[in-house]
């Protein structure tokens, strides 16, 4: 310690002369321009992050391969959408999701995996966040109608531990599709290929669903030949029931999946 206070006291660089010359400014002298002014690397951060975005998302909408067309994929007829709107309203989708991710654990439990093609002609898309129960995307035809409607009145009494809600309601409450042409045409509107016949024809078609002895030839012809045409609850009129069980029964059964290749760039 002794021989150290001794030392003297080294000069600084500045007072030597040496290296005193004006220093260039780098890169990083300027980026503390930025670091020091909030406003300023708020305004320029956002420019940085738009031009990444735009660079991502933008090719998207020219490019011709973005949405794969998938054989037997149909938009729905007016009672599934009827259906479908009565699954948004009720909120089936805060407890169900419909997207099977590509995974092997799902894969197995729901089947092939979802296109996004099967979601398509959806707006909004149900593919959800959460699964309080098992996806939906793939449930049509897993089920009988009459498994559907003991299911929505009491899931407790097919599955005992369920926690889902009873809809037995649902039943009780007749609809006659008066505005599920405005519906049709919203959704063309928005870019789903509805006829101006599927839209004109969209309450006769929505009765036809539900009568396998009426004539449900234009239905058939309109929306193709895998149209579920039944009494889905099994109940004279047509319920709100009907439409949500006829939603159910056509999910995920569109695309035939023993013929489907997907295209090899994916
Ligand atoms: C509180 C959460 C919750 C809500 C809301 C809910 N469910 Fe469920 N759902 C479940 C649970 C849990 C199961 C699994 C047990 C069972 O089958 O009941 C299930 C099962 C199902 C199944 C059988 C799926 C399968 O593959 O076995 C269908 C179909 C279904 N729900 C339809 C609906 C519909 C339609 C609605 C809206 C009207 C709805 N759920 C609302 C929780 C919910």
């Amino acid at each position: 310690m002794a021989n150290e206070s001794n030392k003297k006291p080294a000069m600084p660089a500045s007072a030597t002369g040496v290296g005193d010359r004006p220093k260039k400014k780098t890169f990083l002298d300027r980026h503390q321009i930025l670091e020091r002014n909030v406003t300023l690397l708020a305004v320029l951060s956002l420019i940085v992050v738009s031009i990444g975005g735009i660079v991502q998302i933008a090719p998207l909408f020219w490019l011709e391969n973005t949405i794969e067309d998938v054989e037997g994929m149909r938009p729905y007829t007016p009672l599934e959408m009827a259906g479908r709107n009565i699954y948004i309203r009720e909120g089936c989708y805060v407890c169900h999701s419909q997207m099977i991710r590509p995974m092997r654990d799902e894969v197995e439990r729901y089947g092939h995996y979802s296109l996004a093609a099967e979601s398509q002609y959806d707006h909004p898309f149900q593919w959800g966040s959460k699964r309080t129960g098992p996806d939906l995307a793939r449930v049509g035809g897993r089920y009988s109608d009459e498994w559907h409607v003991d299911h929505l009145r009491d899931p407790q009494s097919v599955v005992p531990e369920s926690v889902m809600p009873k809809y037995g309601y649902l039943e009780d409450r007749l609809i006659e599709g008066e505005h599920i042409g405005d519906v049709l045409a919203t959704n063309a509107f928005v870019g789903v290929p509805y006829s101006e016949e599927m839209i004109e024809n969209a309450q006769a078609d929505f009765a036809a669903q539900i009568d396998p002895y009426g004539d449900f030839d234009g239905l058939v012809e309109r929306y193709g030949e895998n149209v579920n045409v039944r009494n889905f609850d099994g109940a004279a009129g047509i319920s709100e029931a009907d439409a949500l069980i006829a939603y159910l029964q056509m999910l995920g059964t569109l695309v035939d999946f023993s013929t489907f290749t997907p295209v090899a760039s994916r």
